[in-house]
């Protein structure tokens, strides 16, 4: 067990663990930040997308000694106020989802989509997006929703 200081959401966080810890396990066992999700464990699906100093990121292929002096943000950081995020609001409006287990990862990857290209072509969703994975299909009202955020 070490010592981190993890910069979460805005907020500094203590955390005791295992350096080798993934983060995906300190944000979701440790931490109680349950939105992101563990899908494959194995970098392939983007359900445990979160943004690191804004860079869309698999947590879990991110160790918890290599996540501390960078900003973390995870999906339970787009909601300020009670309001959902505009990227969190549009995926809403639009319906884009269906078992919804995707979709934290989702709005995190779109939301990096949006910094770098604020007005995204279709070509463009569909190759920032392509590592994540919707096992419902919804993919046209993801494609819809982001959009609908971009405006
Ligand atoms: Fe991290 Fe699938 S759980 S990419």
């Amino acid at each position: 067990m070490n010592d981190f200081l993890l910069k979460i959401n805005g907020a500094d966080v203590p955390v005791r663990a295992p350096g080798e810890e993934t983060l995906l396990s300190v944000l979701r066992n440790r931490l109680h930040l349950t939105g992101t999700k563990y899908g494959c464990g194995e970098g392939q699906c983007g359900a445990c997308t979160v943004l690191i100093d804004g860079v869309a990121t698999r947590s879990c292929q991110a160790r918890l000694a290599t996540s501390t002096g960078v900003s973390i943000t995870t999906i339970e950081g787009l909601e300020h106020g009670g309001l959902l995020g505009p990227v969190q609001q549009a995926f809403l409006d639009e319906g884009a989802f269906q078992c919804g287990y995707c979709t934290s990862g989702m709005i995190l990857s779109a939301t990096a989509l949006l910094h770098d290209h604020p007005r995204p072509t279709d070509a463009q969703i569909v190759g920032y997006m392509d590592g994540n994975v919707c096992r419902c299909g919804t993919y046209p009202r993801i494609t819809a929703a982001i959009h609908r955020a971009s405006q």
